[in-house]
């Protein structure tokens, strides 16, 4: 059975660092609020001039230097964003070309919001399960400080510039949870769920890039639930239990929603990798984020089982179990 084994794994952030101090000289906010709210202490903003593509070009290269693979190599390029450099084209043919790619791969965006790395990750996997393509680069980059209303403190202080990149590329397994790749992704949505985390305009409504607006307390009460109800679907699936997980990457978006949903899935503290306390929630750009830094430092290693998750705008959620 085709299967999509991970080849390597990059990240980028901006170089510049904003503190909770420092927002709470701006607006009405305190870095204790910040803290015990969200784990948040700081986030990383992109310049002037910075755009999602450069980020998400970076962490590429990381991933293509990781995976010992060549910009050519890639037959796929698929980039979760909700903050594209323009309307259109898409930022992965942008990042292909910024790559110097010459082999006029397939390139195109994801857009699922904060689930965005999830489904780029499902939609690469279908690509490489059914021999569409041998190899893939899946990226979540984000620079959400553009889409953010800073006067208000209830979601600026949130969220984070970055971006994450994956190299996909074929192998052949037994169709066992033994095997190394992707094992399962699971997708939801629920457009109904619309007015509870949105961005205020667009191309074809006001015709302005607009801001983002939350319902903070209501998404964080679907959040512990669609994310618990969709894990337990992806362990069903597979026949893996909680127990068999050695490391659980959830979507960095609150520390207390990424606690309350490993208590719930019985995940020990101990196999939970968390960045949001120095990377804020970065959306899309989260999980490969967290994965990165989890590879770099040695958790995440070859033959251990890895479990993501994530829910976002839309509403929409999702889960992958990955043998690394
Ligand atoms: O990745 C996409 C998905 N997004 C999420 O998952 C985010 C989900 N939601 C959350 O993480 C939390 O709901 C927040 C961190 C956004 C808010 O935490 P909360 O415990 O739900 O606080 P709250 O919204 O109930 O607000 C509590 C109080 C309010 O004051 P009153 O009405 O009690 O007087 C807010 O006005 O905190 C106030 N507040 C703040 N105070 C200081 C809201 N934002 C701030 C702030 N600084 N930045």
């Amino acid at each position: 059975m085709r299967r999509s084994v991970v080849a390597g794994m990059g990240r980028y952030l901006p170089e510049r660092i904003v503190t909770n101090a420092e927002l709470a000289g701006r607006i009405d906010t305190s870095d204790e609020w910040i803290r015990e709210r969200s784990g948040i202490t700081q986030r990383h903003i992109a310049a002037d001039g910075e755009f999602t593509s450069d980020l998400a070009t970076h962490a590429a290269r990381q991933a293509l230097a990781a995976a010992g693979m060549a910009p050519d190599d890639i037959g796929l390029i698929v980039v979760a964003t909700s903050t594209p450099d323009e309307t259109f084209p898409a930022t992965a043919t942008v990042v292909q070309s910024k790559l110097g790619c010459t082999n006029d791969s397939m390139g195109f965006d994801v857009q699922a919001v904060c689930s965005g790395f999830v489904f780029a990750l499902a939609t690469a996997d279908n690509f490489i399960k059914t021999g569409q393509v041998d190899t893939a680069l899946v990226i979540g980059a984000e620079t959400f400080s553009r889409i953010l209303d800073w006067n208000d403190r209830g979601t600026c202080v949130l969220f984070g510039d970055g971006a994450g990149a994956m190299v996909l590329k074929a192998g052949e397994g037994e169709g066992t949870s033994e095997d190394r790749g992707v094992l399962s992704t699971h997708l939801h949505s629920d457009g109904n769920l619309h007015d509870l985390l949105y961005v205020d305009g667009g191309p074809s409504s006001t015709g302005e890039v607009g801001v983002l607006r939350m319902e903070g307390r209501e998404v964080f009460r679907h959040a512990v639930s669609k994310m618990s109800a969709v894990v337990v679907e992806a362990l069903e699936a597979t026949g893996l239990k909680a127990e068999d997980v050695n490391w659980f990457v959830p979507h960095q978006a609150n520390k207390r929603i990424i606690d309350g949903t490993a208590r719930k899935l019985g995940v020990g503290a101990e196999r939970v990798v968390v960045t949001i306390d120095v990377h804020a929630n970065t959306s899309a750009a989260s999980i490969p984020l967290a994965l990165s830094v989890a590879v770099d430092d040695a958790r995440i290693k070859q033959g251990d089982l890895v479990l993501i998750e994530a829910m976002g705008g839309g509403l929409t959620w999702g889960s992958g179990i990955l043998r690394w």
